[in-house]
């Protein structure tokens, strides 16, 4: 994973780049030409996007230096444990040492740990998770922004508030303009590195719109564009890439094909899943996941769901709890507990140790105002920030009451880094721009 810090590139292998980050080494993938050994950089993703001039780079490493090695050390003193101590059945300090020590798990051991229901258990699940993330991908978070470009959806999936259930939300489109702006001000006023543009299947915008978005967007900023326009057609995949995109955010959200179907009458899981493999062929970096909670579905389901997103090489695991909204035929569903939440996040990286994004997401937040904290504690090393101009936000309602939507941006970046770094993460795609305290 990449800080969103400059790196020094000490070596040049085709177009892969090795990057030093006060000597800590990361690679990433080079799309500019002329670049040389000694050259200063911002990578993110694994993609380099911007050239620094040495002395910008300097001002700002002099300023991280000290603060790099601190957060380190903090993260490492909140990440150990002790599994011989805990007081826990037997098979789950066994399941537990097989994960550490990267030994195979089985299936069986996976649903266990989904199953758990005591909390000292639980507790050792979520520690070792922990543990683990730090151990392989150190202290490290993606902070993306998120922008939702229209509610606009034709889509009829029963849990979601802006599907075509829903005839009670007024819509919204923004227009070029407002969303060239946007992104101007999360970018260079508020320093995202990693930017996702998300829209309901809104049958106004077409692929050559947004391609054209893209392309003024790579042409004036430094950004990774993540694409989440629901299911475009594959023909559309390869063009948003060539304009510029990088990511693809889209969900399966379940991986069990009926329960897809019951959810999603006249349109099948295969179809998604096509479009993941495909956009991760074509170069894509993959977020994906589901939905937890979903009447109808099991511990086993979820697990399926799991071990589904590694199987598509997602770069980043989005789980989250589905919410029932009430203008939607899944309006009178109980919601699934916290505890489940975070078993799914920690099982995820016990499934993906080494190289998962695991996200907190805003739905998990919305249910649980610790669920940040936990989740970080629990395996979890991203989260988004929603970057959607204010006055549009509420009527982005996937479900309602939504955490941080009365949160101007700048105030949500302020808790997200002061939580980051009491934690001792750093933050990845939120550069800290020369005025601002680290
Ligand atoms: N609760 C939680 N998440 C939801 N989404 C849609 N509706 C809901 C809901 N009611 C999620 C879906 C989709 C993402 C954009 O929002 O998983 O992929």
């Amino acid at each position: 994973m990449c800080y969103a810090i400059p790196g020094k590139v000490s070596a040049i292998e085709d177009n892969i780049v090795t990057v030093d980050y006060f000597g800590e080494k990361k690679r990433a993938y080079n799309e500019f030409d002329n670049l040389k050994i000694g050259d200063y950089i911002y990578a993110q993703g694994g993609f380099v996007i911007k050239t620094i001039p040495p002395e910008e780079a300097n001002s700002i490493l002099a300023v991280w230096r000290e603060t790099f090695f601190e957060l380190q050390e903090h993260d490492l003193r909140l990440s150990r444990i002790d599994i011989e101590k805990s007081g826990v059945e037997k098979r789950l300090t066994l399941i537990l040492d097989k994960a550490i020590e990267e030994r195979p798990l089985r299936k069986d051991d996976f649903l266990y740990l989904l199953n758990l229901r005591d909390s000292d258990s639980k507790n050792l699940l979520y520690k070792t998770a922990n543990f683990l993330r730090q151990k392989y991908l150190d202290n490290s978070c993606c902070v993306h922004g998120i922008i939702e470009l229209s509610n606009y959806c034709a889509r009829n999936c029963y849990y979601c508030g802006i599907s075509v259930h829903n005839s009670k939300i007024p819509r919204y489109r923004m227009d070029k303009t407002e969303i060239l702006s946007t992104v101007e001000s999360a970018v260079e006023k508020y320093g995202f590195k990693a930017l996702v543009l998300q829209s309901g299947e809104d049958p106004a915008f077409d692929t050559d719109f947004f391609c054209d978005i893209i392309r003024e967007i790579k042409s004036r900023h430094a950004v990774l564009i993540f694409i989440s326009f629901g299911e475009t057609g594959l023909k559309s995949l390869e063009k948003l890439y060539e304009a510029g995109a990088r990511g693809l955010l889209l969900r399966f959200e379940t991986s069990n094909p009926d329960l897809y179907r019951k959810l999603h009458p006249g349109y099948e899981l295969h179809t998604r899943i096509e479009h993941i493999n495909y956009a991760r062929e074509l170069g894509y970096l993959i977020i994906t996941g589901g939905l937890t909670g979903i009447p109808g579905q099991t511990n086993r389901d979820i697990l399926n769901d799991i071990l589904l997103t590694k199987e598509l090489g997602a770069e980043m695991y989005s789980f989250g709890p589905f919410i029932p909204h009430p203008d939607t035929p899944l309006g009178t569903h109980p919601i699934t507990t916290s505890e489940n939440i975070l078993k799914t996040i920690a099982v995820s990286r016990i499934v993906d140790p080494q190289n998962a994004k695991i996200l907190v997401t805003t739905a998990f937040e919305t249910i649980d105002k610790e669920a940040r904290l936990s989740g970080l504690m629990s395996g979890a090393n991203s989260v988004m920030l929603n970057v959607t101009p204010e006055n549009l936000r509420e009527k982005y309602s996937i479900y309602p009451n939504r955490a941080h939507n009365e949160e101007s941006l700048q105030i949500q970046i302020d808790d997200t880094l002061s939580l980051l770094y009491s934690l001792g993460r750093a933050p990845t795609d939120l550069g800290v721009s020369g005025n601002r305290q680290v």
